[in-house]
């Protein structure tokens, strides 16, 4: 058995004090580093590319979930891959082969993980669930931090607790988007496991309790 897991969301780090940050979360109990890369074409804004992504691995001692909010993904996952990503998720609006694109992923070595938008329904991931390492539940519209919590999305991560469950597949959900102490137990309570937590953490007075405080959280346990 598994607690859940927390994944600060670099966004909102202080770019000036990328390392310091790096530093805080390697010695908080947070799990993974969450990574936004945005293209100016899927979303609305531009963040991260490839080269900054390997400078994070260097300072990283957790795993980096990279998001790619990008049209296209599959042109760039290998080099996703070689700047150190250990899960790679793309987007389900943005990927018309997407259990190919699934393939392509895990052929790196990396897991594979696939984002819903706030209006795609968790039913779209129900026949290939099993060949999904994570699924990430858009909980704002992506492309921006510090957005409110669309709280249409805990009745999706009851139905894709449900869908997993029903294959008994290996799959973890994860939450992005506006997670904060204010709503990290409905959403475990529906059946999440990763909490992304950007503002939240990094905003906070004191982001290393603020992770702490996210870990404490229920006693949400899963399989492995
Ligand atoms: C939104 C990103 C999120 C974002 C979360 O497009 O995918 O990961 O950084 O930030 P907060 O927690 O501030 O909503
Ligand atoms: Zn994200």
């Amino acid at each position: 058995m598994k607690k859940h897991l927390v994944a600060p969301s670099v966004l909102a780090a202080n770019f000036a004090h990328l390392e310091a940050d790096f530093k805080m979360v390697n010695e908080s109990e947070a799990d993974w580093f969450h990574v936004d890369v945005m293209d100016g074409r899927f979303v609305p804004n531009i963040s991260f590319g490839m080269d900054i992504i390997k400078t994070m691995k260097g300072i990283a001692e957790k795993p980096l979930d990279v998001h790619l909010m990008i049209v296209e993904p599959e042109k760039y996952i290998s080099r996703f891959r070689d700047a150190g990503a250990d899960v790679i998720t793309v987007h389900y609006e943005a990927c018309p082969h997407l259990h190919r694109t699934l393939q392509q992923i895990k052929e790196t070595g990396a897991k594979a993980g696939v984002a819903l938008n706030p209006h795609t329904p968790a039913s779209v991931l129900e026949p290939i669930i099993e060949d999904i390492d994570l699924v990430c539940v858009m909980s704002v519209n992506p492309g921006f931090g510090g957005q409110k919590f669309i709280y249409h999305a805990i009745p999706k991560i009851k139905k894709l607790r449900d869908i997993i469950d029903t294959h008994n597949a290996p799959t973890l959900i994860e939450v992005d988007g506006g997670v904060g102490l204010q709503n990290a137990e409905k959403i475990l309570q529906a059946g999440a496991n990763v909490l992304v937590a950007g503002s939240s953490v990094f905003k906070a007075e004191n982001p290393t309790k603020a992770i702490s405080r996210l870990k404490e959280i229920g006693g949400y346990t899963f399989h492995v």
